[in-house]
């Protein structure tokens, strides 16, 4: 047994308990009842990285949420890598739906099951465990420096001001992330890109207040039937955004890259399974995998108004309201994007009613080489630990910091997650493998290894 496998194997349940301890504390940032409960997870983030070896570690007040910096500096003639994190997690309602409380951890066939078990509670304490890991055994290679938030879930929206202030002591060569998933254990990946976000939310508005609808119906204009039709024509047959110019930054992917992109397993059938539906649709030229991973995308995320309580009541309600969220690629602009949905989304109203967007938050794509060190090394660390070389996929998902950190650090990032798509991030019931949780410990010190010997 290598020196990293017998480590973890003696401190296994300890490991455990750790993190239990974390997912107990209800670290929600999207609700202000939680604000203690913020400080409470940062603290206790702290007290493990001086635990685990950090020369030193401390909570860094924002306008919302702590950051917490830590650091180990063991010679400036070496590499400096930057874990990035998030202690914060979504709300985990609806709670009838979980089998066990979201915040009262427990093992379940096999899987850590709790709100923030993967993300990124999990996949964040796996670096914690990973650098004391390095630091008990004498295998530290480089210099690292840790940025844990308490704000991703929301959209990090005081961290590029820690960044800007901060420039000096973020100096470092990558910036090393566990945040994402992989296709599977059989099928190791790594996260080649991220799609960027715009988020937005609307109202309609018709009459100054609800009306009788049989008095009123078919005359005045009703916001909810209103706001339907608009939405209804952001797309059209071949499920292309309307908005004009909305196409106009999007980089195209080569023939070549979508040949090789199409390479990466994937089980239409299982997927649809997976999600409980019985066909997919999405933008006309384009398989399931690249409407996912390289073509941006318009859903709504909520929409209300009017009556929606038990029984029926008979108006034409005032007010129509959705959240609309679009899945950005290289080289959109999230606030370009968010103005001309704006201006579209106005010059689209009928006569009758008032219609009002407002910007919630959003972020830009990102996009990791892989002929970098950076990648290599991850690459290598993969290979080792779980004995298949890992292939690089494009995903869905977002994490707008990370371009930021490119904007104004200057760095780049490398997803290195252990996360599954079966985890159920966000949803009711997440849980993380024990076997992704110990994989990860296991190879983050193998990426610190190679990346030393690579930047050698
Ligand atoms: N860790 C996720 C993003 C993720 C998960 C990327 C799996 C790739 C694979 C992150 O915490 C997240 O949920 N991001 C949000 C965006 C944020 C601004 C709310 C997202 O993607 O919806
Ligand atoms: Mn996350
Ligand atoms: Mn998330």
């Amino acid at each position: 047994m290598t020196a990293i496998k017998t480590y973890i194997d003696q401190n296994r349940d300890r490991f455990l308990e750790e993190l239990f301890e974390l997912i107990r504390i209800q670290s929600v940032s999207a609700k202000e009842e939680n604000k203690p409960d913020m400080t409470r997870a940062a603290e206790l983030i702290k007290a493990y990285l001086k635990k685990a070896g950090a020369d030193k570690a401390e909570l860094f007040p924002t306008a919302g949420n702590p950051v917490i910096y830590g650091e180990k500096l063991i010679s400036e003639e070496l590499p400096t890598v930057i874990v990035y994190g998030h202690y914060d997690v979504q709300p985990a309602e609806p709670f009838e739906l979980w089998d066990t409380p979201p915040f009262e951890p427990v093992i379940r066939d096999g899987k850590i099951q709790g709100r923030g078990a993967d993300d990124d509670k999990g996949q964040l304490f796996m670096h914690i465990k990973a650098f004391e890991l390095m630091n008990k055994t004498g295998t530290l290679p480089c210099n690292v420096k840790f940025m844990i938030e308490g704000e991703e879930e929301t959209g990090s929206a005081n961290l590029e001001k820690f960044c800007r202030d901060n420039k000096k002591m973020l100096s470092a060569d990558v910036i090393l992330i566990s945040d994402t998933t992989m296709i599977s254990a059989d099928t190791p990946s790594i996260t080649s890109g991220l799609r960027g976000l715009s988020y937005l939310q609307v109202e309609v508005t018709g009459p100054s207040r609800d009306l009788h609808s049989g008095l009123f119906g078919g005359s005045v204009v009703n916001p909810c039937n209103a706001l339907c039709n608009m939405i209804a024509s952001l797309k059209d047959g071949d499920n292309h955004i309307t908005i004009p110019g909305f196409y106009d930054d999007v980089t195209e992917c080569s023939i070549d890259e979508r040949t090789e992109m199409a390479k990466r397993p994937f089980d239409r059938k299982k997927f649809m399974e997976s999600v409980g539906v019985t066909g997919l649709d999405g933008e006309k030229g384009y398989s399931d995998t690249e409407r996912i991973g390289i073509r941006p995308t318009l859903d709504i995320n909520g929409i209300w108004g009017g009556f929606t309580g038990e029984g029926t009541k008979t108006i034409l309600p005032s007010k129509a309201f959705a959240k609309i969220s679009m899945r950005l690629v290289p080289d959109q602009n999230a606030e370009k994007i968010a103005k001309l949905f704006e201006k579209h989304f106005l010059s689209i109203a009928p006569a009758g009613v008032r219609v009002k967007v407002e910007y919630l938050h959003g972020g830009e794509a990102y996009v990791s080489p892989l002929d970098t060190p950076d990648y290599q090394a991850a690459s290598s660390a993969i290979q080792e630990s779980f004995g298949i070389k890992p292939i690089p996929v494009r995903s869905g998902g977002s994490i707008p910091i990370v371009a930021t950190f490119e904007k104004v650090l200057g760095i780049k990032s490398i997803l290195m997650g252990f996360g599954l798509e079966s985890d159920a991030i966000h949803s009711p019931n997440e849980n993380y493998p024990l076997f992704n949780f110990f994989k990860g410990i296991e190879t983050i010190p193998l990426y610190f290894k190679y990346y030393a010997k690579l930047k050698h």
